[in-house]
């Protein structure tokens, strides 16, 4: 079997992982939180970075250092994980949704205006599958009805817009660590801003918004969003070859567009003229001609010994968030149709190119016998 996916250990992983076991810090206290938040942020290019338990968590955590309260909008895509949809939700907060765009499956820039009324607080990009979304418009539409934007770069880590790296373009980003992702801490998150405020408001809300001056007093309610000093000792070996690691994901991106090329009816996202893609999964739609959906094509690649993983359903598909009363009667046509023709195929950081060759016979093979 060839897996989706794979994260590469074998730098200094285990080495710090036995100085957590031999000093004691495994809790959240241990100096490697530190560490990991200051390369972590230096990396993106910003001033401060928060560390927390996943990506979920982060989302949640800005917004709440954002100041979104109940009531208030945010616009994001309708094709995204829930995760973004839950962080308003938990805080009171109302998802907008725009719909993707065909190209790169982001979110469609030119709808965000019309969704603004007087109640948008934030905008929340979400760069997809390591593609950048188009910000300057984002950029120019926040600062004109003056609203905050909070970028969720969880699958982007290294990603550029116009020669600038995601995460550093809007006031906030969100990060994840999870084990799939470029640079992972098994599991784990991260706020990172440059706004000193924000971000402390930020580990407030990680750590019970227990106040500084008075412990177990609260004005606030926080969570417990703690990362621990053993995945942060993970992060920081992992940020000993961060650069290496984006190469190879944009190697391994390269070759499946080389390969995938000669396929008809395969469409993958194409890198923008402004954009540095960092292909962290290989993704694929499959066109009308092909008369397959994306679960028929993943049934028989699994068949096949080849790990694939689905599109995100739409946000206004969910029936846990249209059971709140989102969404009725809302239609995002694009979103509808590559949750249904998109699949992601194999791209850990582990895969070679025989691998790679195999995947795309796998997928000829079962192209071809579907148009007999
Ligand atoms: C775009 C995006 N946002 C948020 C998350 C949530 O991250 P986590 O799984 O660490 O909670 C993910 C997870 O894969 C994601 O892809």
């Amino acid at each position: 079997m060839i897996p989706v996916n794979q994260p590469l250990l074998n730098g200094r992983e285990k080495e710090l992982l036995i100085e957590c076991i031999d000093s004691g810090w495994i809790s959240s206290d241990g100096p490697f939180i530190s560490e990991f938040e200051r390369k972590f942020a230096d990396f993106i290019g910003v001033k401060h970075g928060v560390a927390v338990c996943n990506g979920t968590a982060a989302l949640e955590a800005g917004l709440f250092a954002a100041g979104i309260v109940e009531g208030d909008e945010i616009i994001m895509p309708a094709f995204t994980i829930i995760s973004c949809a839950l962080a308003a939700v938990r805080l009171g907060a109302i998802p907008v949704l725009v719909d993707a765009e065909p190209d790169t499956w982001n979110m469609d820039v030119t709808q965000i205006e019309k969704r603004v009324t007087p109640k948008t607080r934030a905008i929340m990009p979400v760069h997809i599958y390591g593609h950048p979304v188009d910000m300057d418009p984002v950029l120019e539409i926040a600062e004109r009805h003056n609203l905050i934007v909070i970028e969720d770069a969880a699958e982007v880590h290294g990603a550029e817009y116009k020669g600038r790296k995601c995460g550093s373009l809007g006031q906030l980003s969100s990060w994840s660590f999870y084990a799939n992702k470029i640079i992972t801490t098994g599991e784990g998150g991260m706020i990172l801003t440059s706004d000193s405020r924000m971000a402390e408001r930020a580990a407030s809300y990680r750590n019970l918004c227990f106040r500084p001056e008075r412990r177990f007093y609260h004005t606030e309610l926080g969570q417990n969003f703690r990362m621990t000093n053993l995945q942060a000792a993970i992060g920081v070996a992992q940020m000993d070859r961060v650069e290496e690691l984006i190469k190879r994901k944009r190697q391994i991106g390269s070759l499946y567009r080389e390969k995938l090329a000669r396929i008809p009816g395969i469409k993958f996202q194409i890198e923008k003229s402004w954009a540095k893609h960092v292909y962290w999964m290989y993704c694929i739609e499959l066109d009308e001609t092909l008369k397959m959906d994306a679960k028929t094509m993943m049934e028989e690649l699994y068949k096949k010994g080849i790990g694939t993983r689905p599109f995100f359903l739409g946000l206004h598909e969910q029936p846990a968030l249209q059971r709140l009363g989102y969404f009725a009667d809302e239609n995002y046509p694009v979103t509808y149709r590559i949750s249904r023709s998109g699949l992601y195929l194999p791209s850990g950081l582990t895969l070679n190119e025989e691998q790679i060759d195999q995947v795309v016979s796998a997928l000829q093979e079962v192209i071809e016998a579907n148009s007999k």
